[in-house]
């Protein structure tokens, strides 16, 4: 596998769960990494953990959903390091219930945060890929935006957005050394569910198979150092997508039965899902 000594990674969202395993993997690797996300804290703590490991790391306290912090975040790893080679966005949050349940302000925060967080983040990155001429764009987006679930259809279709801009973009670059990676992971043991209870009251979970945040972050090292158009950190939820165009009514039964918290939470009032 190449060694990621000479690169440079930017990293939204990465003051928790996959994001932070990836920046913890990729500095690990050799990499130099720099951290955006809210909480300053969290992201301070992970830089010393970088550190005192022997990697490089800067945090940025930033929200995706600002045009400026995304731009800063870029111009960071300049400063800091000197060059960009990979931005990952990857900040995001869920949230679950009926689309009667889903408040259109909470739709619209989320879909500024996970779709336009990603095309912001992009957008600031672009200008330097372009000018170096190459660069690697990864997208993180979910199994859910390849196949929506039942009572995440607002969190689904954020998830959507990302891949369509993934796509697009990659058939722009075909040829060239400007990589787009779309990741759909599927339920991973992160802060997100957390995050949901946390800020909206859900307590969620999911149904069907799992996998541990160190695996993506594993699957994510991987395709920095090979870049791929697709990336499915859980083997065989690639199926999930096909099945989908094959057998669309069947795999609707399916996703009802596998996808995430249960239909009596789903039906209960908002307070219910506590
Ligand atoms: N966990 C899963 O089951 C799963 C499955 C498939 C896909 N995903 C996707 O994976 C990505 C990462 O989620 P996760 O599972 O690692 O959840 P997580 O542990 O809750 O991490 C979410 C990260 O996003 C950051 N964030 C949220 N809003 C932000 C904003 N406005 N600006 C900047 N950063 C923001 C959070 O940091 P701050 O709060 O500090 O800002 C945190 O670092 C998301 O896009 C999610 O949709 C997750």
């Amino acid at each position: 596998m190449a060694s990621l000594s000479n690169r440079v990674a930017a990293i939204t969202g990465a003051s928790s769960g996959i994001g932070l395993a990836s920046a913890i993997a990729l500095a690990r690797e050799g990499a130099a990494v720099v951290l955006g996300a809210r909480r300053r804290d969290r992201l301070d703590a992970a830089v010393r953990e970088i550190e005192a490991a022997g990697g490089r790391a800067v945090a940025i306290e930033m929200d995706v959903t600002r045009e400026a912090d995304n731009e800063r975040l870029v111009a960071s790893a300049h400063a800091a390091f000197g060059r960009l080679d990979v931005v990952m966005c990857n900040a995001g949050f869920g949230y679950y219930g009926t689309l009667e349940d889903t408040p259109p302000e909470v739709m619209r925060r989320m879909m500024d945060v996970n779709y336009l967080g990603s095309f912001l983040g992009a957008r600031a990155a672009l200008p330097v890929f372009r000018a170096q001429g190459s660069g690697h764009l990864i997208f993180v987006s979910s199994i859910v935006g390849r196949r929506g679930i039942p009572f995440m259809g607002g969190y689904s279709a954020t998830k959507s957005a990302q891949a369509a801009l993934a796509e697009s973009l990659r058939s722009e670059f075909a040829g060239s050394s400007i990589h787009v990676t779309c990741v759909y992971p599927i339920s991973t043991r992160t802060e997100f569910h957390a995050a949901m209870e946390r800020d909206y009251g859900h307590a969620v979970s999911g149904l069907g198979p799992r996998q541990s945040v160190a695996h993506v972050a594993r699957a994510i090292v991987a395709c920095v150092q090979r870049p791929r158009p697709e990336l499915y950190p859980h083997r065989g939820s690639h199926a999930l997508a096909i099945l989908n165009i094959v057998a669309p009514g069947f795999t609707d039964r399916l996703v009802r039965k596998y996808g995430r918290g249960r239909d009596a939470a789903a039906q209960a009032p908002r307070d219910g899902h506590a």
